[in-house]
This record gives structure tokens, sequence and C-alpha cells, in this order.
């Protein structure tokens, strides 16, 4: 079963009187990452929490490859502040084994394999809520691995990281769109949208305003705040 494509048809998303997000049309499909790009505020995160399936529309309808049940097949996400539990590092993980309905036996293994895959093989018995900010996002990775996705949404996971850190998050993203797992990601990171996005839509004050190759957008934005969002100048959303 899979969950791609995905497709949202007019999306709107209010609260209360308030839009975030408006009249969206977007396809996810397989292939190379897809960055959801624009300024804070704009409806990124709001944007992948629709896509994970964590709220519903206001007014449209999301579809995930034929499918209006939100229930997730084979899709995980990895929020900007990854909650941990108060265990160890490896018992987070064998805890989202369990909760992916790998079986007991396995996961000691997969879970020294995952550890070993996002460098944390010689943590594993570090309180979670002790790592780094780096390595808790290693962490939370490898807790999104643990349910196998064929889509893997990330929620601006290297905002709050040092280079060498996001260098580190950026290679494991790379690794898993080379082995095939769709990425879809928020940035607003213009040097990281330009190292591994295939494509982009950008969006400003919850509209989508471009969808274009990664070459495309920042070589010919079609709109004004495109063009001053790839000149890296201030946009705000007022
Ligand atoms: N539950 C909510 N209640 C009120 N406002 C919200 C809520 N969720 C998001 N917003 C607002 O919607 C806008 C978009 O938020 P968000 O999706 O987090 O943007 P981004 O991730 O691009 O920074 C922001 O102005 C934010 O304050
Ligand atoms: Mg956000």
């Amino acid at each position: 079963m899979s969950d791609l494509p995905v497709t949202l048809s007019h999306v709107s998303y209010a609260v209360g009187a308030t839009p975030i997000l408006r009249d969206l049309d977007l396809t996810v499909r397989s292939g190379a990452p897809t960055f959801i790009i624009g300024p804070n505020g704009s409806g990124k995160s709001t944007l992948l929490r629709l896509i994970m399936g964590l709220i519903a529309p206001t007014s449209g309808a999301i579809d995930w490859n034929g499918t209006r049940d939100p229930a997730p097949r084979r899709r995980a996400i990895v929020f900007q502040q990854p909650v941990m539990l108060r265990r160890s590092v490896a018992a987070n993980l064998i805890f989202a084994l369990d909760q992916a309905g790998l079986e007991k036996s396995l996961q000691d293994k997969r879970c020294a394999d995952l550890l070993a895959l996002v460098g944390l093989g010689d943590l594993a018995d570090r309180p979670a809520r002790r790592l780094s900010g780096g390595e808790r996002q290693k962490l939370a990775f490898a807790r999104a691995l643990a349910r196998s996705p064929e889509l893997l949404i990330l929620d601006e996971p290297t905002a709050s990281l040092d280079p060498s850190a996001t260098l580190a998050l950026e290679q494991l993203i790379g690794k898993a769109a080379g082995e095939g797992i769709k990425i879809l990601m928020a940035s607003h990171d213009l040097g990281q949208v330009r190292r591994l996005a295939g494509d982009v839509v950008f969006l400003h004050r919850g509209r989508i305003l471009e969808s274009a190759s990664t070459q495309a957008f920042f070589e010919q934005p079609r709109t004004a705040q495109g063009s001053a969002f790839v000149r890296g100048d201030l946009i705000t959303e007022d």
C-alpha cells in the first residue's frame, strides 16, 4: 500500500476566522525531494501537518493514493523540535519500532542498524533528553525511518542546528532520497534548498505562488515575492 501520490484539491485551512492556507492545489509524487519554501508564517508547517494527516482541511480535500482516510500507511514526519521520551536513545527507537509493528525478535537488530546509520551507535544508552540538538534530530530521523516510510515529511529539521550538525542531517536526507524515499521538507534556508531540492513549492501568506523545478525557480522566479526570496531579501508576511 502506497501513500503516494498525495493530491490536495482546493485545500484551505483556517483557525476560527483566520485563514492560514488558501485554496491550495498540489500533487506530491515520488521522485527527487520536494521543498516547501517561504518566509516564516507563510504556512509551511501547517501544510506539512495537513499532508501528514494530523489536521484536516477546513475546506477542500486531500487524497493519499486514492483514499481520503488520513491514517498513515507509509509516511512519517520529523518536527522542528522533536519530543523525546524520558528514556534512553535505544528505548526511544524501540518504542517507535514497536509502534510500527515490527516483531519483537527483530527489534534489537533493527534498532542497532538504525542507530549506526544515523551515527548514534555509541549513544544508545544515553538518556534521549540529554542529547544535543543535532543528536536529537538524528534520533528523530531514525524514529521516522523505523516506520519504513515511502514519504518522509521533515519540518525545518536543521533550523536550530550548527553547520556541522546540519551537514550530517543533510547527508542522511540525501541518502534516504537516494534510496527512493520521497522527501517533503520545509526550509527557509536557500543554500539548503539548492543543495537538496529537486523541486520547490513557494508559499507566501498561505498561498502557493510558485511551483517549479529548483533550477527554474532560482533562475527565473515568476513572481516578485519569489524573486525577493531568491535574492535573499527579508520578506515578511505583511
Ligand atoms: N493553531 C493556530 N492558531 C492560530 N494561528 C495559527 C495556528 N497555526 C498556525 N497559525 C498561524 O498561521 C500562520 C502560518 O503558520 P505556520 O504554518 O507555522 O508557518 P511557517 O511554518 O511557514 O512558519 C502563522 O501566522 C501562524 O501564527
Ligand atoms: Mg514552520
